[in-house]
Parts: structure tokens; C-alpha cells; sequence
């Protein structure tokens, strides 16, 4: 039996939502996988990507394809969840999304792995159950929620471990603008450059804005999106790793119609969310000073994808 599950990229944090705030791209990786009948071949971990051009060699052969692969990893403690070992099992990923960029490749495979070898088993995990597996591989929910859900989503992992979620309203005339550098910068990179404690007046503050996010984005209010796309947790420590992030944010700081600059998830990728503004100027403004630095850009005006990981096949 074979079953394939298409899975959206994400980006997290939204500047003050560190660790619990995501949403769904229309991008997508599809995780196929096959339980095959000889025994004795194990696991087997193939990589595509969907668009030739963009395959990059060093990545694809930096990720592991046995059973240190995270969606083995996430695979195994499903059949684990329900006292079971995995079978034998080929396992195909087709990816669309760009690796180490800050959109939730990651997750998706994980998220893509679990429901797949959730549906072979029959469905024994829910939607808690599987976001639970998949927060454990992932580290935090943040990506892993809107992966399988879609939209927009805050998650948390409660200090026993449950996860709490809930899916919010985008504003549908907000654009949300992908910047994709041709730098990579890993999660855990990223992750290592914050600091195990932090100013009480810098969580302070992110609560404050992560408060204003949210009344901002349930009332489709600008002015107050504005002030809250700010944080003090994570974007000042990762800036150094981003090179061009502070000249894009600071380029459009002052635009009307720009709503924020984010860095997506850990980064590269920045976000830019916007209404009624130039998108095209958006675009030439972010080349320019990426170009200026050397680096080329993918960028991509796209809308929220409402619809979370989906069983194609
Ligand atoms: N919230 C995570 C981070 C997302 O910023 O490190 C990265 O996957």
C-alpha cells in the first residue's frame, strides 16, 4: 500500500509570535510512502525536487536517508505511539520547498511523513495526536501546526507537553510577499545565537506586541499591525546572520502600506506583509540591495494557503 500526502511550506514567528505563530504557503512538498512486502531491505529515503533547476546538490546530499532521517524519526514514533516497529518503507519526498530558507520544509516532511504512515496504519492518531509527534521531531509547533492545518494558526506546547492551537482569520487583503535569498541558514544555527535568558523589558515587550498582532489581524487593523510586527526575542540576535535584513527592514519602516518586515521562521527568508502597495516596488527595492550584497532573490507575492496537509493519493 502506498499513500502520499501534499504539504504546505509555512512561515512562523511573525516577528513577536517566537515559537507560536505560523502560517500556511502556497508552496508545497509531497511525501509519498510505501510499505514494500520484502523484508529485510529497511528504510529507504529518496529526495526530488520538483523543479530541476533548483536542486541544490549540497543540501540534498547533507540530509540523512536512513533512519536518522526526521521523517523516519516521526514515522517511528507513530507505529511507537500504538506499541508497533515500522515495517519496511520506501519513502519518497518531492520538494518544492526551498531547504534551510525559513519556510517550514522541514516540518512539511515531517508533517507529510506522519499522516501518510498515520492513514497506512489505519488513522489510529487525530490531528492532537499527530501535531503532538511532530512538535516532539520539530522542536516547537510554530510550523508544524499550519502545516497540517492551514491558515493561520497559534500553537503552544504546554509544560506537559499538549499542544493548544487555534486557527486565526488573515485578512485575505493582506499580501504577503516571500523573499527567498540564495543563502541558506540552518534552524539550528539560528537557534544557537539566542540567548538562554532574556530582559525582562524584551519579553515585556513581546508580549505586548505578540497582544497587538493578534487584535490586529481579528479586526483587519492596520495602523495597529504596524506598531506590532516588532520583536525583541529573536530578529536582533539573527540579524547578523542575515545579511541585507536590517537595510530591508529599515527601507520600508516608513512606507505606508507596508504593514511589518519579519525575518520567516529562523530565517533567511524575510516576510513582508503589505496592503494596497506596490508589490513590484517591494520587489526591486528587496533585488536591489540583495544584488548590492551579491545575493540573488526568489521573491513571490503569494496567498495564504487555507488548507492544511491533504492525502493526494
Ligand atoms: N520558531 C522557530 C525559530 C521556527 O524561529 O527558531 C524555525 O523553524
Amino acid at each position: 500500500m502506498k499513500v502520499s500526502v501534499k504539504v504546505p511550506a509555512t512561515s512562523a514567528n511573525l516577528g513577536p509570535g517566537f515559537d507560536c505563530l505560523g502560517l500556511a504557503l502556497p508552496i508545497y512538498n509531497t511525501i509519498t510512502i510505501e510499505e514494500t512486502i520484502l523484508p529485510g531491505t529497511g528504510v529507504e529515503i529518496n529526495l526530488m525536487s520538483a523543479e530541476e533547476e533548483n536542486i541544490d546538490e549540497m543540501i540534498f546530499d547533507n540530509i540523512p536517508k536512513d533512519e536518522n532521517n526526521i521523517v523516519y524519526k516521526a514515522v517511528e514514533l507513530l507505529y511507537n505511539s500504538i506499541g508497533q516497529e515500522p515495517s519496511e518503507l520506501k519513502i519518497n519526498i518531492q520538494s518544492q520547498i526551498p531547504i534551510t530558507r525559513g519556510l517550514g520544509s522541514s516540518a512539511a516532511v515531517i508533517v507529510g511523513g506522519l499522516m501518510a504512515a498515520n492513514k497506512l496504519l489505519g488513522s489510529p492518531a487525530d490531528t492532537t495526536a499527530l501535531l503532538s509527534i511532530a512538535t516532539e521531531v520539530e522542536g516547537h509547533p510554530d510550523n508544524v501546526a499550519p502545516a497540517i492545518l492551514g491558515g493561520f494558526v497559534m500553537s503552544s506546547q504546554e509544560d506537559d507537553g499538549s499542544i493548544v492551537y487555534r486557527k486565526l482569520d488573515w485578512p485575505q487583503e493582506w499580501d504577503i510577499t516571500v523573499c527567498i535569498p540564495d543563502f541558506e541558514l540552518s534552524t539550528n544555527i539560528a537557534r544557537s545565537v539566542l540567548p538562554s535568558e532574556v530582559p525582562m523589558q524584551d519579553a515585556i515587550y513581546n508580549a505586548k506586541h505578540l497582544a497587538m498582532l493578534i487584535q490586529a489581524v481579528n479586526t483587519k487593523d492596520e495602523k495597529l499591525m504596524k506598531t506590532a510586527l516588532h520583536d525583541k526575542l529573536h530578529q536582533p540576535y539573527r540579524e547578523k546572520l542575515v545579511p541585507g535584513m536590517r537595510e530591508i527592514m529599515e527601507a520600508f519602516k516608513h512606507e505606508d502600506g507596508v504593514l511589518g518586515c519579519v525575518l520567516s521562521g529562523a530565517g533567511p527568508s524575510i516576510l513582508i506583509i503589505s496592503h494596497k502597495y506596490d508589490l513590484d516596488k517591494i520587489k526591486s527595492t528587496v533585488q536591489d540591495i540583495w544584488e548590492g550584497q551579491s545575493f540573488k532573490a526568489d521573491i513571490r507575492t503569494l496567498k495564504i494557503e487555507p488548507k492544511g496537509a491533504e492525502i493526494v493519493e
